[in-house]
């Protein structure tokens, strides 16, 4: 199989340099443009990052000597050069929207982190494991932009990656009624490392913008059906959420209560996560973990130093499983927010969209 020719926009941000890393050995896609804001570009990628290289493992030889592009000036020669491109940028919300609507008209795929897009009703937002029906609605979103080729697939907020997962298994077989959740997330998830925040050392922050609003609204997307070409979205469960930074440099952790309309028993819980499988490991994906969902018997696990890198950063963890006096149950659940949460859960989208044919020309 031919390698399909791919590129990173953001790709010097924090995101960036992890599909940067993602792709330098992919099986099936071969990162060959780079591009980034005007003050970026026209650099090697090397001198673009400087200092800046934020993740545990080293640049890809192979990225170093790559000029970067300019995101928004380059966008016609970066179409024309490549077969899709991911998309990872710190802009205004209104800006990101018309690029990437435009790198699509382009007749360019685009898999997004970014949250601009995600409640656009025709655009996918797709946790492989859990909704991969939803890329159905593409065909009406390639009519809505004129192309044959070209549309726009996202993924979800980070925070909701560690718990939903743990909850999809359960929801409509024991009816989930009601969900109370507090994240406790990483400072690498604000694009940040102790270096450039230094206040985050020994500090908790009680606020994260926006975060409180996307943990508890875009599972109902995720949880929706393709209907005439849109994603309606699901009415439930209720899910109230109190999002926390703290301290760590990787891994947004969940701490999470449920209630259900027929209460299942821990036997059937545990039963569910150890089987659950969905589209990704069925195919086989590249960047599938081969056990999505893990439980820890241990009281002291998941911890975010020891098992945030399970499966690639791809798994999810789960751990605590016990009954509440309030909820029926309650548990902790851990998942790497740059892999799992954003690069590597795109990548793993790009290898469903690419087995899928929708990139197909
Ligand atoms: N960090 C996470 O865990 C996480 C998780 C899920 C989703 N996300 C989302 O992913 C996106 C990127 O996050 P991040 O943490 O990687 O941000 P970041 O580290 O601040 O990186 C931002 C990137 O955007 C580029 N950029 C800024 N202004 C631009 C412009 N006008 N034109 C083109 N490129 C421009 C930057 O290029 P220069 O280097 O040239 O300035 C850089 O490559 C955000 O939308 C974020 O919400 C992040």
């Amino acid at each position: 199989m031919n390698k399909l020719k791919v590129g990173v926009i953001g790709g010097t941000g924090m995101v960036g340099q992890r599909f940067v890393s993602l792709l330098a050995e992919h099986p099936w896609f071969e990162l060959t443009v780079i591009a980034a804001s005007a003050r970026s570009a026209g650099k090697t990628y090397a001198d673009a990052i400087g200092s800046r290289w934020a993740i545990d493992v080293p640049m890809p030889e192979k990225a170093k000597s790559i000029v970067v592009k300019d995101a928004v000036a380059d966008m016609a020669a970066i179409a024309q050069e490549v077969d899709f491109v991911f998309s990872a940028v710190d802009m205004k919300k209104e800006e990101i929207v018309a690029f990437e609507e435009a790198y699509a008209r382009l007749e360019c795929p685009v898999v997004s982190n970014n949250s601009a897009h995600r409640w656009t009703p025709d655009v996918p937002m797709v946790v492989p494991e859990l909704n991969p029906e939803h890329l159905d609605v593409i065909p009406a979103q390639r009519k809505r932009l004129g192309t044959k080729r070209g549309f726009i697939a996202v993924k979800s907020n980070c925070s909701l990656q560690s718990y939903v997962p743990a909850l999809h298994p359960l929801k409509d077989e024991f009816g989930l009624e009601k969900v109370l959740v507090c994240t406790y997330q990483a400072i690498s998830g604000a694009g940040k490392t102790f270096e450039s925040w230094p206040e985050m050392v020994d500090n908790v922050i009680p606020y994260i913008g926006g975060e409180e609003e996307k943990s508890e609204q875009e599972p109902m997307k995720l949880w929706g059906r393709v209907e005439n070409g849109v994603i309606v979205n699901a009415e439930g469960p209720s899910i109230t959420a109190q999002c926390l930074r703290v301290p760590c440099s990787n891994g947004h952790m969940a701490a999470v209560f449920a209630s259900f309309a027929k209460k299942p028993s821990k036997e059937e819980i545990l039963e569910r996560w150890a089987s659950f499988q969905g589209r990704p490991q069925e195919l086989s994906l590249p960047s599938a973990p081969k056990q999505f969902l893990q439980y820890f018997t241990e009281d002291n696990r998941p911890q975010t130093k020891l098992d945030r890198m399970r499966e690639g950063g791809m798994g999810v963890n789960i751990g605590r499983l016990r009954e509440d006096t309030q909820y029926d149950y309650k548990f902790v659940c851990l998942s790497h927010n740059t892999l799992r949460g954003a690069a590597g859960g795109a990548v793993l989208l790009a290898e469903l969209l690419c087995a899928e044919g929708w990139f197909d020309r």
